[in-house]
């Protein structure tokens, strides 16, 4: 920062998203949890909020309120905290953390219609005002099913949560899913949108939390060596995989409705997909960053004929390692005619100069041959070869890849010559890798977002613009899908359907195995 700079143009350090020089400290605040027993209150939220206070990151005051159909007193909640943070902290439990986050947990019992509970809330803020000093700044955490947003909203609207005291703010932060398709975000955005002004929502998409999806930025705009040839003119196609070993268990009520498309696609590929296609923001405003991404959205559309562009599968049992597991067919809560997918591929093109005729395939699936994220950008091969077809057999395409989990890294393949008196070129990788570059390891994304929405600092979060324009991507080919019956299959621990590979082999292309 200049010295010469005026006090108006002074930027705090301490609220600026990507200055890591100074930690940045949320300033007195707390938090109300909605669907404090789900799954990721469990596994992500609870134990990224220790994490935040281990890090020195929470104010002193800092309160969680949980908000529930339990019956739980605040030491039985407290338990149930601890019993997560346990499990699940990426920091070590710390005795004397522990003991101050927990004088901040309370819990308040009722359904998201309960006028009474929602009063009793109302209440409890303001004691913990006056006694813990979150001086009137609330986030408003939704870990719930889309279809109790409206209740949450209204009771929150009615008992005056929604409106901040003079100098303080109120902030909704939302999980996915944001909808089903684009009639349902739009009508949910219209719910939110009546009770919380659009700068006030924080939409979560975590990941946007990870560093590795952060780095797409500087790696394609803090550097000189890879714009150049970041366009049609050398990218012959670009790769987005988010494959998953695991399976549903335990998610049935959600996923069987949802399907991998909706589930992973719609947000996380496609926020990947901006971030790599998009134009260089002019800064790292919200603004301006949430501009770039939303021209590439807006130019981004699926390719047809969906029956031989898309892909869908439904995983039957089979080996996961050394580990017999079931399919979906024979999921707890799961029909065995279930049309759910579990496996989506799809072809999408960017209209612009800089991507036309570049197809972007995404792809994802539960129970593939491993846990892997990651963006390739495959490149065009040399107008001319001067070497024997011989001499190249071992030799593929050049490839820029992006590891996003795990092995978290950016990989480059090229061809070298085999050492000999030959002269054999075949690929040869070079490899960079985040935990061998830098000591320090990288926060859980929630960690990240969390303390974001507290900082009012919305760079990471997609706007309702985003949400909408990504369901219009996918309804089409959701829609169609829905016309042709049952998935096909492909057995647990496989790479897919081979629907996938027939998609890729029709425009003389393949998967990467990564
Ligand atoms: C969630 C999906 O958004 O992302 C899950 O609903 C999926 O189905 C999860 O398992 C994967 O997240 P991560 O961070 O483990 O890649």
């Amino acid at each position: 920062m200049s010295d010469e700079k005026s006090s108006s143009e002074w930027v705090n350090p301490l609220r600026d998203p990507y200055d890591k020089r100074l930690p940045r400290i949320a300033g007195p605040s707390g938090m109300v949890l909605f669907g404090v027993t789900g799954d990721l209150a469990r596994k992500k939220l609870l134990p990224a909020i220790y994490d935040l206070a281990n890090r020195g990151l929470l104010p002193a005051g800092f309160t969680l309120v949980g908000y529930g159909r339990r019956g739980w007193s605040d030491e039985e909640f407290a338990d149930y905290v601890f019993a997560a943070v346990k499990e699940r902290a990426r920091t070590r439990l710390n005795e004397a953390v522990w003991r101050r986050l927990k004088e901040g947990l309370r819990f308040v019992k009722g359904d998201f219609t309960d006028d009474e509970a929602f009063d009793r809330l109302a209440d409890l803020l303001h004691e913990m005002d006056e006694r813990r000093g979150t001086s009137g700044n609330w986030a408003f955490y939704l870990s719930i099913p889309p279809q109790h947003f409206a209740a949450v909203c209204s009771q929150l609207a009615r008992s005056g949560l929604n409106k901040a005291p003079e100098g303080s703010w109120r902030r909704m932060v939302i999980e996915k899913p944001f909808g089903h398709d684009y009639e349902s975000a739009a009508r949910l955005n219209e719910v939110v949108g009546s009770v919380f002004d659009e700068e006030s929502v924080f939409r979560i998409d975590h990941y946007l939390g990870k560093e590795t999806v952060q780095n797409i930025m500087a790696l394609r705009f803090a550097n000189q060596l890879f714009e150049p040839f970041w366009n049609a003119n050398f990218v012959d196609h670009v790769q987005i995989t988010m494959a998953e070993d695991i399976g549903v268990g335990g998610r049935a009520g959600y996923y069987a409705t949802i399907g991998a498309a909706r589930d992973v696609i719609q947000n996380h590929l496609l926020q990947l997909l901006a971030l790599v296609a998009m134009e260089e923001p002019v800064s790292f405003d919200p603004e301006q960053l949430r501009a770039e991404k939303i021209k590439v959205l807006r130019a981004t559309s699926p390719v047809a004929p969906f029956d031989e562009t898309t892909a869908r599968g439904q995983y039957t049992s089979g080996w996961q390692g050394s580990t017999k597991v079931p399919g979906l067919a024979e999921e707890e809560g799961f029909d065995p005619e279930s049309t759910t997918e579990t496996f989506a591929a799809l072809t999408l093109e960017v209209a612009s100069r800089r991507w036309a005729g570049v197809p972007f395939y995404l792809r994802t699936g539960k129970r593939l041959g491993s846990r892997v994220t990651e963006i390739a950008l495959v490149f065009k091969r040399p107008p001319h070869q001067p070497f024997g077809d011989e001499q190249t057999k071992w030799l593929g395409q050049n490839a820029v890849v992006i590891r996003v989990q795990p092995n978290e890294g950016v990989l480059m393949r090229f061809g070298s010559k085999v050492p000999g008196p030959g002269m054999d070129v075949r690929d040869v990788n070079m490899d960079f890798s985040y935990t061998e570059a830098f000591t320090e390891e990288s926060p859980e994304a929630y960690e990240r977002l969390i303390l974001d929405a507290l900082l009012d600092q919305s760079s990471l979060f997609p706007t309702n613009d985003e949400v909408e324009l990504s369901w219009r991507i996918l309804d089409p080919i959701v829609e169609f899908w829905a016309t042709q019956g049952r998935p096909e299959e492909y057995q647990a621990g496989t790479w897919g359907p081979p629907g996938a590979d027939r998609m890729m082999a029709r425009q003389n292309r393949q998967w990467r195995r990564p």
